[in-house]
C-alpha cells in the first residue's frame, strides 16, 4: 500500500482516454515493492488542454510522466529537449521534469528491444525483419530494431502509401536497407522466408475483437521469431496461428512492460522490479 505525504514524488499517465490503461497498476505495484515514496496517477488530458497540462508539470512539480494516444506527436513543441531516439520516431511516450527543464523520450523501441531478448532469446544485428503496419507502433519497432543493428526493415501495409512513406523516412534518416512491400499475400510470401524475426504491429485482434490479419503462417520456419504488439488478449490469434506452423512467438505484454520498465528507471533511477511489474500485467490481461 503506498503511503502519500508531504514528500511524495508523483508521476502519472496523460492521455485521452486513460481509463483503460495498466500503467498505474504496474507503477504503483513497483514503487509499493521498493519502498519508494513515489505515486502514479492517471491524467485525462483533453486534446485542447494539453500545453496547460504540460504546464503543470513544472507548476506543480511532478516528476514524470507517460504520454499516450492521441498526444505522442502533439506534445513534441511543448518540450524543452528531446531525445534522439524519440526524434526519430517522431513521438513522446515518457517526459522527465529536472528541476523545470522537460525532457522527452520514447521508451517504446528500447521497451520492444528488451522484450525481444528476455522472451524470444532475440538480438537484430545482421537481421532481416518484417514489419506488418505501418502506424506509429511501427515506427517505434523499426528505428528500435535499425538503432540496434537490424540490416534489412521490409515494410508491408494495408494502405501502401504509409509504408513507402515510412521506409523513405528510415532510408533517408538511418543506415538501414528499408524496402516497402505491398499488402499481398503473394507479395508477403515472397518475403517472409527471409525475415528472422515477424512483428505484428496492427490493431487487429485487439480485445475485444477476435480476428486475425491474412499472413502465410504455412511459410513460417521454427528458427524464425515472431511477435505481436498486441498484449490484450496475451495469446492472439495472430500468435495462436504461428506457433501451430512452429515459430517461436511473443506477444506484446513483455513490450508494455520493458517500456514501462525504462520509464521508471528514468524517473527514479532505481533499477525496475521487472518480476512484480510483470505479474501486475499479467493479472490485468485477459488470456
Ligand atoms: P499505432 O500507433 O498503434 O500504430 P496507428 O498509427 O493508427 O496506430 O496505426 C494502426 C496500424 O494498424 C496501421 O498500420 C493500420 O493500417 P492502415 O495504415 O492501412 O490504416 C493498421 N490497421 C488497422 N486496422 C487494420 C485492418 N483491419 N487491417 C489491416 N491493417 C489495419
Amino acid at each position: 500500500m503506498i503511503q502519500i505525504s508531504g514528500t511524495t514524488r508523483i508521476c502519472g499517465l496523460f492521455g485521452f482516454p486513460v481509463k483503460h490503461s495498466f500503467s498505474p497498476a504496474m507503477h504503483n505495484a513497483a514503487f509499493s515493492f521498493l519502498g519508494l515514496d513515489y505515486v502514479y496517477i492517471p491524467f485525462q488530458v483533453a486534446p485542447e488542454n494539453l500545453s496547460t497540462a504540460i504546464s503543470a508539470l513544472q507548476s506543480l512539480g511532478i516528476t514524470g510522466v507517460n504520454i499516450t494516444v492521441p498526444h505522442k506527436q502533439k506534445v513534441i513543441p511543448f518540450l524543452d529537449e528531446i531525445s534522439p531516439e524519440a526524434k526519430l520516431i517522431g513521438a513522446v511516450n515518457t517526459v522527465i521534469n529536472t528541476k523545470g527543464r522537460l525532457c522527452g523520450y520514447n521508451t517504446d523501441g528500447d521497451g520492444f528491444l528488451r522484450s525481444l531478448k528476455e522472451e524470444l532469446d532475440f538480438t537484430p544485428e545482421k537481421k532481416t525483419v518484417l514489419i506488418l503496419g505501418a502506424g506509429g507502433a511501427a515506427r517505434a519497432v523499426a528505428v528500435g530494431l535499425v538503432l540496434a543493428g537490424a540490416k534489412e526493415i521490409l515494410l508491408t501495409n494495408r494502405t501502401l502509401q504509409r509504408a513507402e512513406k515510412l521506409a523513405y523516412f528510415m532510408a533517408e534518416n538511418t543506415q538501414a536497407q528499408v524496402r516497402a512491400v505491398s499488402w499481398s499475400m503473394r507479395n508477403i510470401a515472397e518475403v517472409v522466408e527471409k525475415a528472422d524475426l515477424i512483428v505484428q504491429t496492427t490493431s487487429v485482434g485487439m480485445y475485444p475483437q477476435e480476428a486475425c490479419i491474412e499472413f502465410p503462417f504455412e511459410l513460417l520456419r521454427s528458427e524464425q521469431a515472431v511477435y505481436d504488439l498486441v498484449y490484450n488478449p496475451r495469446l492472439t490469434m495472430f500468435l495462436k496461428r504461428a506457433k501451430a506452423s512452429g515459430a517461436r512467438t511473443a506477444g506484446g505484454l513483455g513490450m508494455l512492460l520493458y517500456q514501462g520498465a525504462s520509464a521508471f528507471e528514468l524517473w527514479t533511477g532505481v533499477k525496475a522490479p521487472i518480476e512484480v511489474m510483470y505479474k501486475t500485467l499479467k493479472a490485468l490481461a485477459n488470456v
